[in-house]
């Protein structure tokens, strides 16, 4: 194939969005909603990508270079004067290409395969100028209409707010937005466009009736699902739902079992035999491996998850690491910097904080575990708090192997547990436990026989009405 370049326009207000954030940045499956139309443009081959910034211009140029580095080269387009006025921007900075990709920031659901088959139509019909991609919608409204003369051939696209009479209206073939020109007409048409319509702007669609006028314009039908504008929040959370759908299918079919509608990020990586149950929620950087199950209502960001690991439902789980066969959960809360070893168990209402638990130790039930490390095969009791914090700074609570630390104890940091050392239900440990000893921190018993009957007769007394 000829070398291809992309113009990409993501310069535009973005008004409809009615955000303070750039539209093209408001994030959509994990990825800013520009991601998309870049990737598709690169992995369809083009190898000179230039997108339009002008709204927003420094955040989404940042954006761009820290995903993309120098294969993506920007544009400005200072005032916002239409699409056709925002290609026109991006003509100087095009290589020497013979044919280039036109799409726009805000289609994110694009087919890599609609893109190339454009490319090859052009490349195939040496006399034509212009190819772009049509789709029929039930309701077509806010698209550009495709006008074709009587032999079918397109002759032009009518902006919606353009159509002039009841049958250009009536016309449910619409225009997505995604062409592939030869440089040297496109430059010409655009140097001609005239702000002659119903937003005073040049619009980028006149070209295709310039290319009409010529050899003609090669219309292209693809499938609607994945043509769909992103020009409010409605139509954003419609096209995140597909991209969800689209990517929970994409890993069902490299061997992940997938039971009903998880919610994976573009930028997650799952391992074959996963299994990921509905509601769960994948976020950022998270990688799960193999044969890890993931139950219910789990939400999992920025976390690595190892090998055979079991997550029972509505657990949370943060910038953390999950060992090999290790279960947490259900209803556990993993923040940020934990680390649980292989076999370890942490189970229901146990919150983790920068704690590492070792291989095959547990917290069943009932803890906060703030700034520790728990030993190889230790118990950790229901109730039992790591006091972290004095109000100023946080301390470090260790444990070493094969401790056990009885319910409903406090364990103040900084402090340290000896090996196979045990501390009694109920303790307030201040000071270190040495190795195998026992520690006791609570007030004595003391029984009073028959003194609850007596107490109980004072109170019924004091509790008669008075006369
Ligand atoms: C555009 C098409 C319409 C098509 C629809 C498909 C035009 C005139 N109309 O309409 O035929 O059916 O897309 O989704 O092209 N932009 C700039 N600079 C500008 C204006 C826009 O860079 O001055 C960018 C926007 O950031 C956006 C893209 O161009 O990514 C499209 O602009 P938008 O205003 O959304 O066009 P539509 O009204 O959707
Ligand atoms: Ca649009």
């Amino acid at each position: 194939m000829q070398k291809l370049a992309a113009i990409i326009l993501a310069a535009g207000q973005g008004t409809r969005m009615k955000s303070a954030i750039p539209k093209v940045l408001h994030p959509m499956a994990g990825r800013p909603l520009i991601y998309y139309a870049v990737r598709a443009a690169l992995d369809a081959g083009a190898s000179d990508v230039v997108v339009v910034v002008g709204r927003g211009a420094e955040e989404v140029e940042r954006y761009l270079v820290a995903t993309f580095g120098k294969t993506v080269r920007t544009a400005s387009q200072t005032e916002q004067r239409g699409t056709g006025h925002a290609t026109l921007m991006a003509m100087p900075a095009l290589g020497n290409v013979e044919t280039t990709l036109v799409l726009y920031a805000d289609t994110p659901l694009l087919e890599v395969s609609d893109l190339k088959a454009l490319a090859t139509a052009l490349e195939g019909h040496p006399d034509a100028s212009l190819a772009l991609i049509t789709c029929v919608l039930e309701d077509p409204t806010g698209y550009g209409r495709v006008l074709r003369d009587d032999a079918g051939r397109v002759t032009a696209i009518r902006e919606h707010r353009d159509l002039r009479t009841e049958k250009e209206r009536a016309i449910t073939e619409v225009n997505p937005g995604v062409y592939a020109a030869r440089v040297p007409f496109l430059r010409d048409a655009l140097s001609q466009l005239t702000p002659n319509n119903a937003q005073n702007e040049l619009y980028l669609t006149d070209v295709v009736e310039a290319a009409g006028k010529k050899a003609g314009a090669i219309a292209l039908p693809a499938a609607a699902t994945s043509l769909a504008g992103v020009n409010d929040r409605a139509q954003l959370a419609m096209a995140e739902a597909v991209m969800h759908r689209r990517i929970a299918e994409r890993w069902a079919r490299s061997g992940v079992t997938v039971h009903g509608d998880p919610r994976i990020d573009e930028t997650v990586e799952l391992a074959p035999d996963v299994t990921l149950h509905s509601g769960v929620e994948l976020r950022g950087s998270t990688t799960i491996k193999t044969g890890a199950s993931i139950d219910t209502g789990s939400v999992i960001t920025d976390a690595v998850i190892e090998a055979g690991a079991v997550i029972l439902p509505y657990s949370v789980i943060t910038s953390s690491r999950v060992g090999p066969r290790a279960r947490i959960g259900p209803f556990a809360h993993l923040r940020p910097e934990s680390d649980i070893g292989e076999e370890a168990h942490v189970g229901n209402f146990v919150e983790t904080k920068k704690t590492v638990m070792h291989a095959r130790s547990k917290a069943n039930h009932l803890a906060y575990l703030g700034d520790g490390e728990v030993g190889e095969a230790s118990n950790v009791g229901a109730g039992t708090i790591f006091c972290n914090y004095d109000g100023f700074q946080k301390q470090k609570t260790t444990l070493g192997r094969g401790v056990f630390i009885g319910s409903d104890s406090q364990l103040v940091a900084p402090v340290t547990i000896g090996d196979g050392a045990y501390v009694a239900t109920g303790a307030t440990v201040t000071h270190d436990v040495p190795p195998d000893a026992l520690a006791i921190g609570r007030a004595r018993q003391e029984n009073k026989p028959g003194y609850a009957a007596k107490l109980r007769a004072k109170l019924a007394a004091r509790a008669k009405p008075k006369k």
